[in-house]
């Protein structure tokens, strides 16, 4: 087995080759399950690659906290951030706060993201797959960059729709996510900017946004999560202006950059067995799992942090109070303790019990949207397109914390007209 350098974790150059990645955490779940990471320019933290130690942590949030670390940054833009923004993550969200207040403002939106209001969303989602799939058939020859003409796109306009954000705001959005998901990536950073400049500049662009969408939510209130988030609690109880506009960030960033990371990797699962698009119109139920599939392999939330708050042993290892803690969801969704041939993609993998949602009190509250637009979209793409090759190879962002696939040139073979079959 190739040795790695468990420093090599901050490295975003890493997270831009799928392959080697999957070599590295393989060395990390083998041999350094509970490994000491000092990368240069960070503050030191550990790094917990098995989906056991993972699913441990996060059920012990009496232990672990889940803020104020909450993702991988260098310690240069953690005080920028400080400066600009009086925190080190730069924006307060849900997924860094703790204990009572979580749980308050969790329950906000809670009722909305849950399975029997989403079923609501069926025929809206449904819609706008058929809607996206459908723009395939405008590329000449069949040629297009899927991740970036569509895919993008498609996820974009349901989590804009959830918040009640118009579609003309959209180009903006998407900009401002990957700005701040791809911050690392000199493919994506803005010239000239350092990560700390870059990153920055767009939470201020995010946060001027969100202002004006607010006060559009609360002079015209509608049946969407952003009036949930505009409207808040009541009196003192009530969100800070950095709770706010947190609250907005996850659940718009959250929201769609994720979903369309597992789309694409969905995809590109269909371009190396070319069986499965027939399979997948043909079989309802293989669309399910094949949608759950594809979350576990792409695992597009690579991490979130913990913070213990007493000494605590895992593995023999201690974990010191104030030590900071890396759960690698990236790599416990290729633990082969509980995923048999987990480096392969098994369109009907049962059971499928990954942590690409997390676990615990902040399991992913827009798991079942993830799981309802993504089943919907290869509903769509299985009766429309009846082939899919790669025309080129696809590129993936460099970044430690959401990345996944940002170009998959294809060529495509579409269907005379959808198929209707019975789903
Ligand atoms: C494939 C798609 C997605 C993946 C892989 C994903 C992954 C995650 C993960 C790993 C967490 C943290 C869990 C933990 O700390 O234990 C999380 C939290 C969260 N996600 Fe997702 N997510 C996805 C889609 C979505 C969507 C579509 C939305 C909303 C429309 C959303 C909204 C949220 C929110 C609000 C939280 C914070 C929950 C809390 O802290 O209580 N996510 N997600």
């Amino acid at each position: 087995m190739e040795a790695f350098d468990v420093n090599q974790i901050a490295d975003p150059a890493i997270y831009g080759d799928p392959a080697r990645l999957q070599a590295f955490m393989t060395w990390l779940r083998t041999e350094h399950p509970v490994a000491r990471a000092e990368p240069p320019g960070y503050r030191s933290f550990w790094v917990l690659t098995r989906h056991a130690h993972i699913r441990e942590v996060e059920r012990r949030a009496d232990i672990f906290n889940a803020g104020p670390r909450s993702t991988l940054m260098p310690v240069e833009v953690e005080e920028m951030n400080r400066q600009f923004f009086g925190l080190e993550a730069g924006v307060e969200s849900l997924v860094m706060i703790d204990g009572a207040r979580h749980q308050e403002l969790r329950a906000m939106t809670q009722d909305y993201f849950l399975p029997k209001n989403i079923r609501r969303l069926e025929a809206m989602v449904d819609g706008l797959a058929d809607e996206f799939v459908g723009r395939l058939r405008s590329f000449a020859g069949g040629r297009c960059d899927i991740a970036a003409d569509v895919v993008f796109w498609y996820p974009l306009r349901v989590a804009m729709t959830i918040l009640g954000i118009p579609p003309a705001d959209e180009a903006r959005m998407l900009k401002l996510t990957h700005e701040i998901f791809g911050a690392s990536d000199p493919a994506v950073r803005r010239p000239g900017l350092t990560i700390g400049e870059h990153l920055t500049t767009v939470v201020q662009e995010y946060a001027a946004f969100f202002a004006e969408v607010n006060a559009r939510k609360l002079a015209d209130p509608q049946d969407d999560v952003g009036t949930l988030i505009a409207r808040g609690l009541e009196g003192a109880r009530d969100l800070t202006p950095s709770e706010r506009l947190g609250y907005y960030v996850i659940v718009a960033t959250a929201g769609h950059d994720t979903t369309a990371a597992s789309i694409a990797g969905g995809i590109s699962a269909l371009i190396d067995d070319p069986s499965l698009i027939a399979r997948l119109r043909d079989d309802p139920a293989l669309v399910k799992s094949f949608a759950n599939e594809a979350i576990r392999y792409t695992a597009p939330v690579k991490h979130f942090f913990r913070t213990a708050t007493q000494d605590y042993t895992i593995d023999d290892v201690v974990i010191r109070a104030g030590d900071h803690v890396m759960l690698n969801y990236g790599a416990a969704t290729r633990d082969d303790a509980v995923f048999p041939d987990a480096q392969r993609f098994v369109a009907d993998r049962t059971p499928n019990n990954h942590l690409a949602f997390g676990y615990g009190p902040h399991q992913c509250l827009g798991q079942f949207v993830a799981k309802l637009e993504i089943e919907a979209f290869f509903r769509a793409f299985s009766r429309n397109v009846t082939s899919v090759v790669a025309d080129g190879p696809a590129l993936y962002t460099q970044a430690a914390f959401v990345s996944g696939i940002r170009s998959l040139p294809v060529r495509l073979e579409m269907a005379a007209e959808a198929s209707h079959a019975a789903h």
